[in-house]
């Protein structure tokens, strides 16, 4: 069996076992991993301070990791995890847990360092849905940044939401929209198109796949895709999205899956429709650009 245990310092001992035999088990880096000048003292403290999360595997110390608060972002420090374990989802249970931890303490994200000559622990964490936001030699940033979510009672809601996120937007910014027939998705566009103060009727687009709403001052253009009849994403890049999305902000309906390879940064919304119309928006804040959400 095994469990996540929050712990203060009181559980150092074991904490401070776990990363010195999961640090000293991973190949020599330049430059070396601090880990291992940890010391009793060092890891009481940082336990103190913050706690960590311990993982018992039938009882024994198998994985652990430190918390560090970082401004709107909750840092996690020294992840290790032992070999005799490896495969069981040590790791992707604390980060989980770690996730809960953040949403409840109401952090805007994590961040995590992961170092580049390990480039199965960088494909972890991506999977994990966290991406690259700096570089410092040989170390990796990665962020995860967590949902916002809202109420959306009205169409008119859902329009002044999309209002409110324009004032956010900048050109080469691309929102993407998922969500069930008639969740909202245009209805959400058109307060985008609305906040950019761009020229034309928002609409679903029938008879086209996307249409251009270029500024009515010196703002970015509206480029609205609606991907639904899409038959994959190299159709999506036959509609050469990539010559205008650089100036323009690009909102793709039916989007998920296709058009995150597009940009790195991009805002990923979901709108659930429950009884009595209500909306329910998620909205996933992807890449380093959105880094100013947190502020
Ligand atoms: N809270 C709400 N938010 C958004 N739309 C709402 C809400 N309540 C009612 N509506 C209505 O639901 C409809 C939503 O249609 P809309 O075209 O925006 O959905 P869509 O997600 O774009 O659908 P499609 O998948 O067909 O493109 C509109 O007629 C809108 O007025
Ligand atoms: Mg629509």
């Amino acid at each position: 069996m095994t469990e996540i245990l929050t712990v203060d310092s009181s559980r150092a001992a074991d904490v401070l076992a776990v990363i010195h035999e999961a640090f000293a088990n991973r190949p020599p880096l330049d430059p070396p991993a601090t880990a291992l000048d940890e010391t009793l003292e060092s890891i009481s403290e940082a336990l103190d301070a913050h706690g960590g999360l311990l993982v018992e595997h039938e009882g024994r110390p198998v994985g652990a990791l430190l918390l560090e608060p970082r401004g709107r972002l909750l840092g996690l420090r020294r992840v290790g995890v032992l070999d005799s374990v490896r495969g069981l989802g040590v790791a992707a249970q604390m980060a989980t847990r770690a996730e809960t931890i953040a949403t409840a303490r109401k952090f805007g994200g994590l961040e995590i360092e992961a170092r580049v000559e390990l480039p199965r622990t960088v494909e972890f964490w991506r999977r994990l849905g966290y991406v690259e936001s700096g570089r410092n030699g040989n170390r990796l940033n990665m962020l995860k940044m967590l949902p916002i979510t809202r109420v959306l009672r009205t169409a008119e809601d859902t329009r002044a939401f999309g209002e409110w996120l324009a004032t956010l937007l900048r050109h080469g910014d691309l929102v993407i929209l998922t969500g069930d027939l008639g969740a909202g998705k245009t209805t959400l566009t058109q307060g985008i198109g609305q906040g950019l103060g761009v020229r034309g009727n928002v609409t679903s687009p029938t008879f086209v796949i996307s249409r251009v709403h270029p500024s009515l001052d010196d703002g970015p253009p509206l480029i609205h895709v609606d991907a639904y009849r899409l038959g994959g994403a190299a159709e999506l890049d036959d509609l050469d999205l990539d010559t205008d999305v650089i100036d323009a902000v690009t909102v793709v309906e039916w989007g998920e899956g296709l058009a995150e390879a597009l940009a790195i940064d991009r805002l990923e919304l979901s709108l659930t429709r429950s009884d009595d119309d209500v909306r329910t928006l998620e909205l996933r804040p992807v890449g380093p650009r959105w880094r100013e959400l947190l502020i």
